[in-house]
C-alpha cells in the first residue's frame, strides 16, 4: 500500500505536510525514494506528522529536513521551502548551531534546551525568538543513528510577557523606593524645621526676658550714674571722693556695656539703619579688622564685581563682622586664613521656610574659618548670651548672641554651618534694598540765645528725674520738670514756653511720649524733642529701628553726653 494513502482517522496523516512529503522527490536526497523507505522510517515520519507539538527530523549527516504541520507554522516564510532541505542551508543564520546538534545526536548523544534565545530570519526580517528545544537520534535501518528528531516549542510569546513583567515589577520597586525616600526626605526635612522653630522660640524666650532685665538695669545704671556725677560735682575739691565716684563710674560704664549687648541680643538696641554698599568691608573694614586681628591672621575678602546694597546699621554690622571674626582668630588658635565673602542671592520658598524670610533677592555675607569647629550640643547654644566653651576671663559668651539679635532686628536671618575639625561658616543674609540713600535731616534753626533755652524734662522715675533736672540746670539750662507725660501736658497747654523737651519714652497716664512730640512739632517754630529710654520702644521706632528725625539718648547717660545731646538739638 503507498505510504500515508489511508489516513486512518488522524488528521496529520492526511494534511498539508503528508502531502507534500508524498509529492516530494526524495531521491535526491539520503533518504531515497519514498517507495524505498524502511519500515522504521516511516513509522517515525508517521509518528511526526501525528503530532501537534511542532517536530523535524534531520535525516543523513546533511540533516534534510522533513516536518509536520505544526513545525510549518513555527517556520513562517521559510515553509515550505525548508522541506527536504540540507539544514545548513534552510536556517543558514544558525548553521553552527544545528552542526552541533547533528554531531551530538549522530553520535548518540540528547539535546535539551529552555528557552533557547536565537535570532532567526522567519519571514525575511532578524527576530528574537526562544525555543524550547529536545533533540534525539532516530534510528537508520542499521539500527546505528542515521538521524535526528527535534521538538521545537517557540516559548517567545512567555519570554517576553516574563521581561516585561520583570520590568514592571523591578519599575514598581524602583518607584516604591524612590517613594520611600521621597517621604524620609520629607520627613526629615520637617524635623529640621521643627528643630528650627524650637531653637528660634527659644531665643526668642530668652530675648523677652534679657531685654526686661537691661531695661529695668539701665534705670538703675542712670541714677545711680547721676548721682555719682553730682557727688562728684559737689566735691570738686575732694581728692577721695573723686577717685571713688571715678571708680564707680567706670563700674557703671561696664554694666552700660553689658546692658547694652543685652539689649542687642534681644533686639532692642538702636539701630541707624541707611543704605550699605558691601565694598566698603574691603575699602574700609579690611583695614581695621587686619590691625585687631594681628599679623598672624590672614585676611581674604571676596566680593562679587556688583554686589548688592542692603539696608542696615553700618556701624552694627562691621561690629558683627569684627566679633565673627574674633571667634574664627580663637577658632584657629590665632594662626591662619579667615575668609570674608559676600554673594548676591536668590532664595526661594524652599530655602525661606521656617526662617523667617520672605523669597527674594538676598545678599549673603559670610565669615569662615578652618579653626575647630563646633560641636552640635555648642552649635546648639551658641546665639545663647552668656554661653562660652572659652576659659573664665576670654569668652564672655556675647559675641553670637549680640550678632544674632542685630541681624534678627535687621531683618535678616544667620545660620552657621560647623563640624568638629572641619572648621566653621557663619552666613548672614540680608535683604537686597534698591532704596536711595536718605540724605541727613536737617537740625532745627540754631537760637540767638544758646544756654539759656528753657528745658521741659518729663520723667516718671523721680530719682531719674531730679538727677536730669539738677545735670541740666549745672550746664545753665532754665529747667522744669513734670512727672507724666499728662502733667507735661498741662504745663504747655497753660502756655510753658520750651526751647526742648526731654521725654522718657514710657510713662504711665493718657498722654505717651509720642503725643508731646507730636505737640513739639507742629508749634511754631517747632519745639526740639529728646527721647530717653532704657530701651527703645515700637512707640518712637518701627522694629526699634529709629527714624533719622528722632533723636534718643540711651540710658545711662553721663552729663557730657546729655549737654552734647541737648546743645547740637538746639543748634548751639
Ligand atoms: N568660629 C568659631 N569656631 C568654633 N567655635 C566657635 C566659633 N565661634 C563661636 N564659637 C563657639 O561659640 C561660643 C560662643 O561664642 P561667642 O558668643 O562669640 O562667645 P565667646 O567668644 O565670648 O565665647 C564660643 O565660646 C565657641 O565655643
Ligand atoms: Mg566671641
Amino acid at each position: 500500500m503507498p505510504f500515508l494513502s489511508d489516513h486512518h482517522g488522524c488528521q496529520g496523516w492526511k494534511g498539508e505536510m503528508a502531502e507534500r512529503i508524498r509529492a516530494f522527490d526524495w531521491s535526491v536526497t539520503s533518504l531515497g525514494s519514498l517507495r524505498n523507505w524502511s519500515h522504521s522510517l516511516r513509522s517515525t515520519v508517521q509518528l511526526m506528522l501525528g503530532s501537534p507539538v511542532p517536530m523535524v527530523m534531520l535525516w543523513g549527516p546533511l540533516g534534510y529536513m522533513i516536518y509536520n504541520d505544526a513545525y510549518a507554522v513555527f517556520a513562517g516564510g521559510r515553509h515550505p521551502y525548508l522541506l527536504g532541505c540540507a539544514v545548513e542551508l534552510g536556517w543558514p543564520e544558525v548553521a553552527e548551531f544545528n552542526r552541533g546538534v547533528m554531531s551530538t545526536c549522530l553520535s548518540g548523544g540528547t539535546l535539551s534546551y529552555r528557552n533557547k534565545e536565537l535570532v532567526l530570519l522567519r519571514n525575511g526580517e532578524p527576530e528574537n525568538v526562544w525555543l524550547d528545544l529536545y533533540y534525539s537520534p532516530v534510528a537508520g535501518d542499521n539500527q546505528a543513528p542515521a538521524g535526528v528528531i527535534a521538538i521545537v516549542v517557540e516559548t517567545t510569546a512567555h519570554v517576553i510577557s516574563e521581561q516585561r513583567r520583570q520590568a514592571a515589577e523591578d519599575n514598581l520597586r524602583q518607584m516604591a523606593r524612590s517613594l520611600e525616600q521621597r517621604v524620609l526626605e520629607e520627613v526629615n526635612a520637617r524635623l529640621a524645621a521643627e528643630e528650627q522653630l524650637r531653637q528660634s522660640q527659644k531665643l526668642e524666650a530668652i530675648g523677652g526676658l534679657t531685654g526686661g532685665v537691661a531695661h529695668d538695669f539701665n534705670n538703675l545704671l542712670q541714677v545711680i550714674a547721676g548721682n555719682l556725677h553730682l557727688l562728684a560735682r559737689h566735691e570738686p575739691d575732694n581728692g577721695n571722693v573723686q577717685r571713688r565716684t571715678r571708680a564707680a563710674l567706670t563700674a557703671v560704664e561696664r554694666g552700660a556695656k553689658l546692658s547694652a549687648q543685652l539689649l542687642a541680643f534681644a533686639r532692642r538696641q538702636p539701630l541707624s539703619p541707611a543704605l550699605y554698599d558691601p565694598r566698603e568691608l574691603d575699602r574700609g573694614l579690611a583695614d581695621l579688622l587686619q590691625r585687631a586681628l594681628g599679623e598672624t591672621i590672614r585676611l581674604q575678602v571676596q566680593l562679587p564685581a556688583e554686589p548688592w546694597c542692603i539696608h542696615v546699621d553700618r556701624h552694627q554690622l562691621e561690629n558683627a563682622v569684627l566679633n565673627l571674626a574674633i571667634n574664627a582668630r580663637d577658632a584657629m588658635a590665632g594662626e591662619g586664613t579667615i575668609g570674608i565673602s559676600v554673594e548676591n542671592l536668590l532664595l526661594d520658598q524652599t530655602f525661606c521656610a521656617g526662617k523667617d524670610l520672605s523669597p527674594g533677592q538676598y545678599l549673603r555675607l559670610t565669615v569662615a574659618d578652618s579653626g575647630g569647629g563646633m560641636s552640635a550640643e555648642v552649635l546648639k547654644q551658641a546665639f545663647e548670651p552668656f554661653f562660652t566653651t572659652k576659659t573664665d576671663g576670654q569668652g564672655t559668651g556675647l559675641g553670637l548672641s549680640m550678632v544674632f539679635g542685630f541681624v534678627k532686628q535687621s531683618g535678616g536671618h544667620i545660620e552657621i554651618l560647623s563640624h568638629p575639625g572641619q572648621g566653621t561658616r557663619v552666613q548672614m543674609y540680608f535683604a537686597r534694598s534698591i532704596a536711595a540713600p536718605v540724605s541727613p535731616a536737617v537740625g532745627p534753626v540754631p537760637r540767638a540765645s544758646a544756654g539759656q533755652e528753657r528745658i521741659l524734662v518729663v520723667e516718671d522715675d523721680s530719682d531719674v528725674r531730679s538727677a536730669a533736672v539738677e545735670m541740666l540746670r549745672h550746664e545753665g539750662y532754665q529747667v522744669c520738670s513734670a512727672a507724666s507725660g499728662d502733667a507735661a501736658m498741662q504745663l504747655l497747654a497753660q502756655g510753658l514756653a520750651v526751647d526742648l523737651i526731654f521725654t522718657d519714652v514710657v510713662m504711665p497716664g493718657q498722654i505717651k511720649s509720642t503725643d508731646l512730640a507730636t505737640w513739639a512739632r507742629t508749634q511754631a517754630p517747632p519745639v526740639a524733642v529728646l527721647f530717653t529710654s532704657g530701651h527703645t520702644r515700637d512707640m518712637i521706632s518701627r522694629n526699634h529701628q529709629l527714624s533719622p528725625d528722632t533723636h534718643l539718648l540711651s540710658k545711662p547717660y553721663s552729663p557730657e553726653d546729655l549737654s552734647a545731646m541737648v546743645r547740637s538739638l538746639l543748634g548751639g
